[in-house]
């Protein structure tokens, strides 16, 4: 099925100087690149975004880190994008990610992740709405 998906590439990965890397393996495994920003979000925002987690005892560490530095924010189309992406990303936490995977691959701990990927069809409409109106993204 054609799906969109919401990626960001997190404070950690961009200051570290992994979104060219991170761009050009989104290329090569034929997620196309839809829309895209950059971005350093404010408190109000990384809350909002991550408004499911807001119970979890990580939650104000989290929206710290995603306030820390610039982001940049994408939103990715081709068949099967959300798992596809998923499989690309790795596990949440990068010491249980497979080889080769985004995190394994630039991510330092469960919360300096380096990526995001929208987890469902439903939560990647809500996520891409969050960042873009539909007359961001590319036809
Ligand atoms: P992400 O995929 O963006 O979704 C929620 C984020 O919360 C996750 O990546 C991590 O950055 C963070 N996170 C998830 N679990 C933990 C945890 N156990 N401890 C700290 N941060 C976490």
């Amino acid at each position: 099925m054609l799906e969109r998906t919401l990626s960001i590439i997190k404070p950690d990965a961009v200051s570290k100087g992994h979104i060219g890397d991170i761009l050009a393996r989104f290329e090569k495994e034929g997620l196309q690149i839809v829309a895209l920003r950059m971005l350093h979000l404010s408190k109000s925002e990384a809350e909002g975004f991550y408004t499911v987690h807001r119970e979890r005892p990580f939650f104000n560490d989290l929206v710290e880190f995603m306030t820390s530095g610039r982001v940049v924010v994408l939103a990715l189309e081709g068949q099967d994008a959300i798992s596809r992406y998923r499989s690309i990303m790795g596990a949440t936490d990068p010491a249980k990610a497979d080889q080769g995977t985004l995190r394994k691959l630039y991510a330092a701990n469960v919360q300096n992740n380096a990526v995001h990927g929208s987890d469902a069809p439903e939560t990647a409409k809500t996520e891409i709405a969050y960042f873009f109106s539909e007359l961001d993204i590319t036809g």
